[in-house]
């Protein structure tokens, strides 16, 4: 049986006061007509099977393929502001932010065989610059189908900028992406003929809306509510239109990061509190909302608990230590505020097991 996989990832990223882009994602992903027979194989061999090159590049030692920037766009590098913002618990660091993760247009080329992300060339950008993250492992390595990605994606994006700002005007909120996929893709299109069982929508969203408002006065267990409710009314809508496979994944410790760090112990302990006191809530809010509805998978992944356990024991994992960045192969952060390609590979590693058997 052909099977295609669209998947659709709208991510939002994180970026806030200290910037960060994590992907914060989206994805739904949608099972179409494959463009061609897929080769007989048990998903369980599959997984057996030897690691793609693009897995084995990432595997330690870490020896990431660079891709040559794309003249025709700028690098995410360009995008960042250069004015620095004040902190707001220091008021000493500048905050800068980061960039448009993956870079996809929905008006543009859509995922094809020739590119399964559709735009720009693999594998796009992210806070790291133009190299891998965990969805791209997950959708050309450890796939168990043809996937196509639909990765909305962005950049420094919060659920609604209407309850937390983002670091810029122009960045598309979790709000927003779901809005493009509704438009867009959610009527399904000819090019993305996605159905319920076919298809999963991944979200990766919360960094920034914790890292950009955490140190606000007010009830923060309260407002982490507000942004769950935000959040899950978008979940409801991908529900409505017919979405049945969910992938949630937290907030990884960014309170750990080198920027945060450098602010001093009693800064990350607050700032933790709220974040996985968000992380807790959004665990919660996951099993209540699946009680209200009928016919959905849920999966939610840890990543706060894997980033934990990756810089309590960095040697383990093949990193050098768990605080040094950069561009090397053998650091667990690409800046001081982003987690570095082999860490999303460790992501990816989870998140393909916690799907194992899916066909996803
Ligand atoms: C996984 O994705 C890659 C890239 O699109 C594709 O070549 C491969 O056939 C896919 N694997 C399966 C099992 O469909």
């Amino acid at each position: 049986m052909v099977r295609l996989v669209t998947l659709l990832t709208a991510a939002a990223c994180l970026l806030g006061s200290a910037r960060a882009c994590y992907e914060q994602c989206t994805i739904s992903a949608f099972q179409g007509v494959p463009p061609r027979p897929l080769p007989k194989r048990p998903a369980l061999q599959a997984r057996r099977a030897p690691p793609p090159p693009l897995l084995r590049a990432l595997q330690p030692p870490l020896q990431l393929k660079r891709r040559a920037p794309r003249p025709s766009r700028p690098l995410p590098q360009a995008r960042l502001p250069r004015h620095p913002l004040a902190h707001p618990v220091t008021g000493s660091r500048s905050v800068t932010l980061t960039l448009k993760l993956q870079g996809f247009d929905i008006t543009s080329t859509k995922p094809s065989s020739a590119n399964v992300f559709g735009n720009p060339a693999y594998p796009g950008y992210t806070a790291c610059g133009s190299v891998t993250n965990w969805i791209d492992e997950m959708i050309v390595s450890y796939n168990e189908s043809y996937i196509y990605s639909y990765n909305f994606a962005y950049g420094g994006a919060t659920i609604d900028a209407a309850l937390v700002t983002p670091y810029t005007s122009t960045v598309k909120s979790m709000t927003d992406q779901v809005n493009d996929f509704l438009t867009n893709v959610g009527p399904k299109p000819s090019y993305a003929p996605w159905t319920s069982s076919n298809s999963i929508f991944s979200f990766f969203i919360g960094i920034n809306d914790i890292g950009n408002s955490w140190y606000q006065s007010g009830d923060r267990a309260a407002f982490s509510d507000t942004l769950l409710n935000a959040y899950f009314a978008l979940v409801q809508k991908v529900y409505a239109v017919g979405g049945r496979n969910f992938l949630f994944i937290n907030i990884p410790c960014v309170d750990r990061s080198p920027y945060m760090k450098s602010q001093g112990s009693s800064t990350t302990a607050a700032e933790k509190i709220v974040l996985d006191g968000f992380n807790t809530k959004l665990a919660a809010k996951i099993t209540a909302w699946k009680a209200t509805v009928s016919g959905v998978n849920t999966w939610l992944y840890d990543s706060n608990k894997k980033l934990g356990q990756i810089l309590d024991a960095p040697t383990s994992y093949g990193f050098q230590d768990g605080t040094s960045y950069g561009s090397a192969t053998n650091l667990a952060w690409c800046n001081d505020y982003h987690v570095s390609p082999g860490v999303h590979h460790y992501f990816a590693t989870d998140v393909k097991n916690i799907l194992a058997g899916t066909g996803f």
